[in-house]
């Protein structure tokens, strides 16, 4: 069944799947987790090995996923039942990745949370006239209470429900169309003052002057973990979205489009960050996850010690960015499980959209305690926040990527899935048959190596 243009069940411009797909992809993973990973990398080379991946692995996935997913125009179980050819075991396929946006949606929104309650804080002044102590202290101290990270996290994912509720165009489309253009302003006011600050040519340095000697096996297997997780390939969020593309969008410049913006938002996360971080004798921005929450806070108000309007304006315009990215794209985890149970179950699109939240709230707050009461509750070894990121990012993003690989290269029939890329023959590109091909062999055999890698299996790679 297609879906009418005019619904609210479609994206009404070609520039709002764009941008409601950019919103998927940009997000904590750009402005929190890739200024860790190159930080704990050692920068540049981390860097360029994360651009190979992702145009190895992220955009031919990414691709893959719109074409399945505007196939199929319904939830992720129909789109793989529409390009099965009857093979009907593929619409199991479905409940993969659903599983993981439970998960997925669960312990991002923690840490979504936890930018959303330093926003607040960041508009309250709360960051002025501390010292570096203090602010590790204040992290402690907030993460590990039983309550007040629950609360902000629930904040978040009521704001999510809410957008998803409304619906395609009047929700998500709308929000990605108010939040992204924001988020780039917000992003260019930072960096511009960012490379004004004395550390910046250390920054640029660190940031754009590849040093291989620091590559080893974990630098590569971490580069590709970051592609994924960058660009939200592998869990159908984005094979959602596409269901609500319109029939005359250019899937493959959409998923290339998407991945420029989401690297450049990186890159420019990385130019905000890494300057101010050498701009503060003694600090280094190798600091791990506290790098956001420890070390910028205290940063902002050292660097413009003398201005203290800037030092406010600077925390909160960087927290609220946070808050933004980080909407964006629990928005399109929600919007997939969601989906799912509205077009699979005939549930409303509000009840299902609750149904889901309240669920992920209960996980979400497993993953909360984890830092405080429950850190000694232990699977596996992990806390359930480390379990949750574990499965997402080491299993079901590859596992999931993998899948779609095979089935788009292998599985489905040769000519709908032309058809689908070259909108019923109407666009040629040299680029169609080298997306075949990376997804039908180079993909694969990446994320085969990877989960070797992760088994033990090919350690000398790795060292
Ligand atoms: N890509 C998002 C980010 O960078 C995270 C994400 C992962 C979103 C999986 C959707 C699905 O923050």
């Amino acid at each position: 069944m297609r879906v009418p243009a005019t619904s609210n069940n479609a994206f009404a411009t070609k520039i709002g799947a764009i941008l409601a797909a950019a919103g998927s992809a940009v997000g904590l993973g750009n402005i929190w987790r890739f200024p860790t990973e190159t930080g704990a990398n050692g920068g540049a080379a981390f860097i360029l090995i994360y651009v190979l991946f992702m145009l190895l692995l992220g955009v031919p996935v990414m691709v893959t996923e719109f074409v399945i997913g505007r196939h199929g125009q319904k939830d992720v179980a129909h789109s793989f039942l529409s390009m099965s050819g009857g093979r009907k075991g593929w619409r199991w396929m479905g409940l993969l990745p659903v599983v993981a946006g439970f998960l997925v949606l669960s312990y991002y929104s923690v840490v979504a949370g936890w930018t959303l309650y330093y926003a607040i804080e960041a508009g309250m002044n709360g960051f002025a006239g501390k010292t570096a102590a203090d602010y590790a202290a204040d992290f402690a101290r907030f993460s590990s209470d039983p309550l007040l990270p629950s609360l902000w996290m629930a904040v978040i994912v009521g704001l999510t429900c809410g957008i998803v509720a409304l619906g395609v165009r009047r929700g998500i489309e709308r929000g990605a169309k108010i939040m992204m253009p924001l988020l780039f302003v917000f992003i260019l006011v930072l960096v511009g003052c960012s490379l004004t600050l004395p550390g910046a040519g250390k920054g640029l340095t660190f940031l754009f002057q590849p040093d291989f000697s620091k590559v080893t096996g974990a630098t590569v297997l971490s580069a590709m973990g970051q592609a994924f997780f960058s660009l939200s390939v592998g869990l159908c969020c984005l094979c959602t979205y596409a269901c609500y593309f319109r029939k005359d969008v250019n899937l493959m410049k959409n998923g290339m489009s998407v991945a420029l913006i989401d690297t450049l938002v990186a890159l420019m996360a990385g130019l905000i960050i890494f300057p101010s971080v050498y701009s503060v004798p003694g600090l280094e921005p190798d600091a791990g996850p506290s790098l956001v929450f420890i070390t910028l806070p205290n940063v902002f108000q050292q660097v413009f010690s003398n201005l203290p309007i800037l030092a406010y304006g600077f925390s909160l315009l960087f927290y609220l960015l946070l808050v933004m990215a980080a909407l964006t794209s629990s928005i399109s985890m929600l919007e997939m499980a969601a989906a799912y149970f509205h077009e699979e179950y005939r549930v409303s699109r509000p009840k299902s959209a609750l149904g889901v939240s309240l669920v992920c709230l209960l996980l979400g707050t497993a993953c909360s305690l984890s830092f405080g009461i429950w850190a000694d509750v232990q699977v596996g070894g992990m806390s359930f926040f480390d379990l949750f990121d574990f499965l997402v990012a080491k299993f079901f993003m590859p596992i999931g990527s993998l899948l779609m690989c095979i089935f788009v290269g292998w599985v489905a029939d040769r000519r709908e899935v032309m058809d689908e890329i070259t909108n019923g023959g109407q666009l040629r590109s040299f680029v169609y048959p080298v997306w075949l091909f990376l997804i039908r062999y180079v993909a694969p055999l990446l994320i085969l190596l990877i989960f070797a890698n992760e088994l033990g299996w090919a350690i000398t790679f790795a060292n």
